[in-house]
């Protein structure tokens, strides 16, 4: 695991695209995993300016997202569809075919699940998974006590989720219960991945994921497993790392 500690979210997003970038350049034809939250949105801001200043080429990428609300229509503005194509895909060149995000109205959740484990394999495996990190060391809708060979399913979202969720929703009854989530095995099924964390609040997560043992309980640790993971974390993530990097 390369830890590599950055002064502030803007110094954080600014290396993660480009290694994002570096890659996308490397292997214009590249799979690339994508994520919510506010954590990458520094991120996808620099990409699109890549794009938009140097021409980086996404019209060849594959794409797939982590995880969807189950219940929302991808048009709902609290749905990770609007998120991905509002904050990053619009802006880019992507093609809208090669775009895979969990479709949280699906009938058969089971059958769309291992529909889309299936669409990654046939697209060669996830070159690059982006990856936010939970104050409580979940990884996509991958909370405590998540099989750490889990793969894509449905998951319930625990009270504190539901609780942080509310205040995007008019009332208690629209905020999801359900999400679709890869699952913490198909992550680590990606060549490589990018994790990214800001904030004095991710840093107990962050010493976990970096320093602790490996446990259910703090799923992100499993990342020390992986062959090839980078962690790019700003000074206050890094706040309780022992170690020196
Ligand atoms: P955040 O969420 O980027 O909004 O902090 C990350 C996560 O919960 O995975």
């Amino acid at each position: 695991m390369l830890v590599q500690i950055t002064e502030n979210f803007e110094a954080m997003s600014k290396l993660a695209a480009e290694i994002v970038a570096e890659r996308v350049r490397r292997k214009p034809d590249c799979v690339v995993g994508f994520a919510t939250g506010s954590t990458p949105l520094g991120l996808y801001k620099e990409l699109i300016r890549l794009h938009r200043a140097e021409g980086l080429d996404f019209s060849k990428v594959t794409t797939f997202n982590l995880d969807e609300y189950v219940g929302l229509p991808p048009e709902h503005d609290q749905s990770y569809h609007y998120f991905m194509w509002e904050n990053l895909f619009k802006h880019l060149n992507v093609d809208r075919r090669f775009v895979h995000i969990p479709m949280g109205m699906a009938k058969d959740i089971d059958a769309f699940c291992a529909w889309y484990e299936e669409k990654m394999v046939e697209a060669g495996g996830i070159d690059l998974q982006i990856l936010g990190i939970g104050a409580n060391g979940h990884i996509a809708f991958n909370e405590p006590g998540s099989s750490l060979g889990s793969r894509t399913r449905i998951k319930t979202l625990t009270g504190t989720t539901l609780e942080a969720n509310a205040r995007f929703f008019k009332t208690p009854a629209e905020v999801p219960k359900y999400a679709i989530t890869m699952g913490v095995g198909t992550i680590m099924d990606a060549k490589e991945l990018l994790l990214l964390a800001s904030g004095v609040g991710k840093s107990d997560a962050i010493a976990a994921t970096c320093e602790g043992p490996i446990t259910a309980m703090w799923p992100a640790t499993i990342v020390q497993m992986h062959r090839s993971a980078t962690v790019v974390v700003d000074q206050a993530a890094a706040s309780k790392l022992k170690m020196k990097y």
